[in-house]
């Protein structure tokens, strides 16, 4: 049945900016910004907390039952709850970043992440960002996009974003991570990161921020 309300998928690698593209975007469309990452982020933190083995598919799959998330959109931004407590920062520690991509590879993980991605894109217009949303999780989307740029400029921003935050990081330790999630991400066998064949492709290199916003609104404008 095709639903009444419009969906809009992003997907690509670490650090092509697509959080930040998609949350203005939406913004400026009125569309509901929905983050999928930050749920992988949530069982990911959940994990390393209660000392799960990441090296064990069977034990990360084991704690999905103590885990409750809640996303809120609270002042027009998405907080994410795990078990009550708003999490939104913790997540984004890169030793959570490393813990996510071993639990994003299990299944169990993802379908039980599935069901509350479609459930949101069911009651709201939604841009949804993540590695599998044109493919695996909304594969009517209206418009899908794959938004990459190069990894030197992706771990440039990501180097960038981390030392504003005070962070002790040097580039090379953020290229090496990206390209080891990278990795990991395209090539596990469960909803790997790749671009669906209806996807079109938006490379971001040459581009600053107000740019690629202008460009994902206008490739989202031009499908509508
Ligand atoms: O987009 P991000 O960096 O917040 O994603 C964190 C991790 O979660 C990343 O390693 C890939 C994984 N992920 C995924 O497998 N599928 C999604 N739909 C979103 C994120």
């Amino acid at each position: 049945m095709m639903s009444e309300f419009v969906s809009v998928a992003i997907d690509g690698p670490v650090g092509a900016g697509k959080s930040t593209i998609a949350r203005a975007a939406a913004s400026a469309l009125g569309y509901v910004y929905v983050d999928t990452g930050a749920m992988y982020r949530s069982v990911g933190l959940h994990c390393r907390r209660k000392n799960a083995d990441m090296s064990s598919p069977e034990d990360i799959a084991a704690q999905l039952g103590d885990i409750s998330l809640e996303i809120r959109i609270i002042d027009g931004i998405q907080h994410i709850f795990l078990n009550g407590e708003d999490v939104s920062e913790e997540i984004r520690l890169p030793e959570i970043s490393m813990a996510t991509s071993a639990v994003s590879a299990v299944p169990e993980v993802r379908s039980a992440l599935l069901g509350m991605q479609r459930d949101f894109a069911e009651k709201n217009n939604v841009i949804m960002d993540g590695r599998d949303i044109g493919t695996v999780v909304l594969p009517n989307a209206r418009v899908k996009i794959f938004l990459t740029a190069s990894p030197e400029i992706r771990a440039k921003r990501r180097f960038d974003e981390l030392k504003a935050k005070g962070r002790e990081v040097t580039f090379e330790e953020v290229l090496n991570d990206l390209n080891k999630r990278d990795y990991n991400d395209s090539h596990r066998a469960a909803a790997p990161l790749k671009a669906a064949e209806d996807a079109v492709l938006a490379d971001t290199s040459g581009l600053d921020f107000e740019q690629s916003v202008e460009l994902v609104c206008g490739l989202i404008k031009e499908r509508l």
